[in-house]
């Protein structure tokens, strides 16, 4: 798609890195998120789980708080890496996602090291949006 492979490779390697930080001990899956933001910059995240089984968040959302939290809310692109299948984002994660790019590229690796990309707008094509919010 439209990203340059040096660029693709560079949020996989990240993702990969941030998902050596999960903490999933119930699960025992782990996942790591690259966020490629508007500027260049790229925040990661891996999953949080707890033992209050509910409180659990994804590597997807972990990646979008941080970037937000310094301040950035442009998103191109986010890389997920998981431990075997190539796996695509929760529901919750896809909202949160689309409140800030629903045009995002999701890059999906597979065990085979092979990466597929897929656009947010397929994954959720009705979104709830603040659009909604208003009268
Ligand atoms: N998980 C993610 O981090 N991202 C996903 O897209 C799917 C699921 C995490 C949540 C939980 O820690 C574990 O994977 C099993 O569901």
């Amino acid at each position: 798609m439209d990203f340059p492979k040096d660029i693709i490779d560079a949020l996989i390697t990240a993702a990969r890195e941030a998902r050596e930080f999960a903490h999933a001990p119930y699960s025992g899956f782990r996942v790591g998120a690259a966020l490629l933001c508007s500027d260049g910059s790229v925040f990661t995240g891996c999953n949080v789980e707890n033992s209050s089984f509910s409180l659990t968040c994804c590597a997807e959302r972990s990646a979008v708080f941080s970037a937000v939290g310094e301040g950035r809310t442009e998103f191109d692109a986010i890389a997920i890496v998981a431990d075997g299948e190539a796996v695509p984002p929760c529901g919750a994660c896809r909202q949160v996602l689309s409140e800030f790019a629903p045009d995002l590229h999701v890059i999906l690796l597979d065990k085979h090291d092979e990466h597929r990309i897929l656009t947010l707008t397929n994954l959720l094509p009705e979104p709830f949006s603040a659009r909604y919010l208003k009268d």
